[in-house]
């Protein structure tokens, strides 16, 4: 796409040369020859149509049918039943619905709009396929510890397969949200807290769900959201106030929506917060001057949920009138829930308040969009029941689900190799809320996917043991209260047992939207049964489930094991199965740092030094420190063990750089371990010195390596000048020439190898 060589020229060109190509009016000619084609008939179609008809076009609503599977997952609205919904189909007052019910929903609705509307403009229904369909694949942060991108693709590839069959032309997702607070209850559905990270899994996914070509019947539009710095809200709060630098908006929050979009994305979500006064769906320069201007977008832009509506409670806009206006105004092209552009469109363009060619312009660009997904050739090509059926939860998908499953799971702790277990011969109690039952297995953010048909731990166990008779289960404790006797059965179990398995951490409804937590530990109740279990004194493996980083401490962190195995979907008890015993060295690492107390929120390694920072080793007085502990993180950025013994040496860098060239890093990696094992071997980079401070370390580069016991490799990594980019204080990108320092290392805290090299001069 035409984007993509705008972001590679502009990738490979240094500050100076950027900012002039930015200016170049061949630049503007340049994105016009890679417009968006948009047939003909489209001009002629909205040329017929009536201002209630365009508004129509720019307005989606929750599915009525089944009583509305939106609103289960979203404030309740008071929309028409489905036969409401379907008179308003009949009228033109819908362009699409969202979270609906399946084929047969899409094939009645769709007939309606074909037969009986007065234009047969096909409708467009959308839903959150947010990490798999019926077949459900680890959530978004899970599957981003996998450090491997191409298995987001392939996952999202899976996920439009499957609902693609069922009627869905667009998916509301991936959300790109950078996370660094873990108090929100969002980090579970984003990549986690690092920018190439987040780039990376970004342009994955929506390569994944957009497919070769959005006409194909397995292919789904996707949706970058939420634009922009919704994971910037103060103190963690889901919803709330972000106030912001436009430097850390560009260099943290904007890159990888801005991947998303070189990736081909064709539409964006405005999110719910303001940034610094003023709410994102109402502000324009963040959708006409950054998206639409800079980044020369050509999809459309949606709002969230009555992200419009919001504006009058944000106390932006007095009414839904000046709501819409603002909204419509400010770039949103389409109104999600409110039914604002519905009611008040109309009346704003005959008042001439709305221009009516601003109103042709996003209901041109929507209606591109219907004939970009192949709608009007086909209004029904992905709706057919029975390849809804013959796609749904095939060997395939289940496959790779399991697989997703154990790439996802990141093992903290494996003290005195207590991990992996023998396959015969232990007893093992599997003890906590979460060791067996058809619950909390799929994780937030679930439309379609049923607990019901996902594998627990219990049965992933049962299945990978020889004697499942030497398997007992016993629940111990509730998420969020204690269950009478619980204690004293767990400690039994504990008592009879070899090992214990202890399943604990946060049920689905703990993370999520709306689910913002003060407190991000392992529930009181469950802490109250790990003290129990572990004063028994076997051995114990901590499973943790988990939508974000978590504050452990106690018996829990005091464990000799710990797997963190946030919601792996589908397959989750087989994918955690096949780590415990040994079938898969553990690959994960962390996507988000997991604190040594909930204070510290929010956190990133990738903070900046200070004036007063901590040297290594003891606190000192008057540092950046809160007392008693540590400025870092207990399990960092990038953490995470193998069964292997790796070890790291032999860095070998060029003392420096040239302007134009390029730099070889290296390091020797080798396996001391006795087990085959696959590493993701890190590099990191510190600006010692620049116009604008720099963070202690940026992740540049990473690869997984497979690692045969005793072997080694020397990992290569190249940087370029634009590796080095940053934000200068023109809000622009920049590079300047100086030392820095470099790390191939096992994570974000850890020294692994060190070097340093110098950015020469122009
Ligand atoms: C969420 C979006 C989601 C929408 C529709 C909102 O509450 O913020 O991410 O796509 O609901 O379900």
């Amino acid at each position: 796409m035409f984007d993509t060589r705008i972001s590679r020229r502009a990738a490979l060109m240094g500050a100076g040369a950027f900012a002039a190509w930015m200016h170049n009016p061949a630049r503007a000619m340049l994105w016009q020859a890679g417009a968006l084609p948009v047939p003909a008939f489209i001009d002629g179609l909205i040329a017929r149509m009536t201002l209630a008809e365009k508004a129509g076009q720019l307005t989606l609503m929750p599915a009525a049918w089944g009583g509305g599977v939106a609103t289960a997952l979203n404030p309740a609205g008071n929309g028409p039943s489905f036969d409401g919904q379907l008179d308003e189909v009949r009228q033109g007052r819908l362009t699409g619905v969202f979270n609906g019910n399946g084929a047969e929903m899409a094939r009645r609705m769709q007939t309606a709009a074909m037969t009986q509307s007065r234009l047969k403009i096909p409708l467009l229904f959308a839903a959150d396929v947010i990490h798999g369909h019926r077949t459900i694949f680890p959530v978004p942060v899970g599957e981003a510890a996998s450090f491997e991108p191409g298995l987001a693709e392939r996952t999202a590839r899976a996920a439009s397969y499957e609902a693609a069959a069922a009627g869905i032309d667009w998916t509301f997702a991936p959300m790109v949200d950078i996370a660094r607070d873990q108090r929100w209850g969002r980090t579970m559905e984003g990549a986690g807290e690092d920018v190439l990270l987040g780039e990376l899994i970004a342009e994955a996914r929506v390569r994944g769900f957009q497919g070769k070509d959005l006409k194909d019947d397995d292919a789904m539009l996707a949706c970058a959201k939420h634009f922009a710095a919704y994971g910037a809200a103060e103190a963690g709060l889901d919803y709330n106030t972000v106030d912001i630098s436009e430097r850390t908006l560009r260099e943290v929050y904007l890159p990888p929506f801005k991947a998303a979009l070189d990736a081909g994305v064709l539409s964006f979500m405005a999110s719910f917060n303001e940034i610094s006064g003023v709410p994102s769906t109402g502000n324009g320069w963040l959708m006409e001057e950054v998206l639409r201007g800079e980044w020369a977008y050509q999809g459309f832009v949606v709002s969230d949920y009555t992200g419009d509506m919001e504006m009058i409670d944000h106390g932006f806009a007095a009414d839904a009138r000046e709501a819409a206006k603002l909204a419509f105004l400010a770039g949103v092209d389409m109104s999600m829930t409110s039914g604002f552009y519905r009611d008040h469109l109309p009346d704003l363009v005959e008042k001439g308040e709305v221009p009516v060619a601003r109103m042709d312009a996003s209901v041109r660009r929507v209606l591109a969009m219907k004939a970009r997904l192949g709608l009007f050739d086909d209004p029904f090509r992905r709706i057919d029941v029975k390849r809804e059926k013959a796609r749904s939860r095939t060997k395939p998908t289940l496959a790779l689900a399991r697989e997703a499953g154990r790439k996802s799971i990141v093992m903290l702790k494996n003290e005195g190799d207590l991990l992996p277990l023998p396959k015969a011969g232990k007893r093992i109690a599997i003890i906590g809320p979460f060791a067996s039952g058809q619950h909390d297995i799929n994780g937030p953010w679930v439309v379609y996917g049923d607990n019901g048909q996902a594998v627990d731990l219990a049965t992933g166990v049962k299945a990978a043991v020889a004697d499942k008779g030497l398997v007992t289960v016993v629940e111990g404790s509730g998420v969020e209260a204690p269950v009478p006797g619980g204690i004293e059965a767990a400690v039994a179990a504990a008592r009879a047992a070899d090992v214990v398995l202890l399943a604990i951490g946060e049920s689905e409804n703990l993370s999520g939207e709306a689910q913002s937590r003060a407190e991000i530990v392992v529930p009181a109740p469950q802490m109250a049964l790990a003290e129990a279990v572990a004063a028994v004194g076997k051995p114990v493996v901590v499973v943790l489930k988990n939508g974000r980083a978590l504050a452990l401490a106690g018996a829990v962190v005091q464990a000799p094991a710990i797997l963190v195995t946030w919601f792996l979907g589908s397959e989750s008890g087989h994918a955690i199965a096949d780590v415990l015993f040994g079938d898969y060295s553990p690959t994960g690492r962390l996507p988000c740092s997991f604190p040594r107390s909930p204070g510290q929120q929010p956190y990133s390694y990738a903070h900046k030094p200070t004036g007063r920072p901590n040297p290594p080793g003891d606190l000192q007085p008057y540092k950046a420190h809160y007392r008693g502990i540590p400025n870092s993180a207990l399990f960092p950025f990038g953490h995470g063990l193998t069964y292997g013994r790796i070890e790291y040496s032999g860095l070998s860098v060029a003392p420096s750089m040239a302007w134009d060239g390029e730099l070889v890093v290296s390091a020797k990696v080798t396996n001391r371990g006795s087990r085959a094992v696959e590493e993701v071997v890190q590099l990191y980079t510190h600006d010692r010195v620049a116009s604008v401070t720099r963070p202690v370390r940026e992740l540049k580069a990473f690869r997984k390596v497979a690692l045969a016991p005793g072997a080694s490799e020397v990992v290569t990594f190249r940087l370029r000048r634009d590796n080095l980019l940053f934000i200068g204080r023109e809000n622009k990108p920049i590079v300047e020439p100086g030392k820095f320092d470099v790390w191939i290392a096992p994570s974000a805290e850890t020294e692994g190898v060190r070097g340093s090299f110098e950015l020469a001069r122009a």
